[in-house]
């Protein structure tokens, strides 16, 4: 899967949205983020542009939130959480685990776009610990096996086989 082409007719209708409200700044970002996978480099200057504010500002916003990236991501973001209540059941090896798994780095993403690997400070769910999303499900209380499992479901069919249900569920990124 190649990164989604930047469509910039759909791009100028998000930015036309939240012209000149400077309070819409987020919001455009996060609609940019969502329709896009990533906030593609070449759209900070007209999104600038239509807020009246420096590039440098939008620029800024980007970087100091995590939920926005500068480069596109995989169709999986994988984000494995790193927080104490996880570490101590065991997540440090989870990550090790998935590391080798997908053969990627944290902040890695496959070269297919298929996985990116990530990991955060906490998922909000230690009573699951250890725990890890991919896009936006949960998975809680993992185990080798179980990472194995719940990346089957995700990793990219071989020709002989169909499409699982958790690919159909996800396909609309
Ligand atoms: S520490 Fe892992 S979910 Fe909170």
């Amino acid at each position: 899967m190649e990164p989604k082409a930047i469509d910039w007719d759909q791009l100028h209708v998000i930015i036309d949205k939240h012209r000149y409200q400077k309070w819409g700044l987020i919001p455009l970002l996060q609609e940019v983020q969502e329709v896009f996978g990533y906030i593609p480099p070449a759209s900070i200057e007209p999104i600038a542009r239509a807020m009246k504010m420096f590039p440098t500002c939008i620029q800024g916003v980007i970087t100091f939130y995590a939920g926005f990236s500068l480069k596109p991501k995989g169709r999986y973001v994988i984000r494995v959480c790193r927080g104490t209540a996880c570490h101590v059941k065991g997540g440090r090896s989870i990550l090790r685990m998935m590391k080798k798994e997908l053969e990627l780095e944290e902040g890695e993403t496959s070269p297919d776009y298929q996985f990116t690997l990530e990991t955060v400070a906490c998922l909000g769910a230690c009573f699951l610990a250890p725990t890890m999303m991919v896009n936006k499900n949960y998975y809680g209380k993992l185990t080798p096996p179980k990472v194995i499992s719940i990346l089957n479901q995700y990793r990219k069919p071989k020709p002989t086989e169909s499409s699982s249900p958790a690919k159909e569920a996800d396909d609309g990124r």
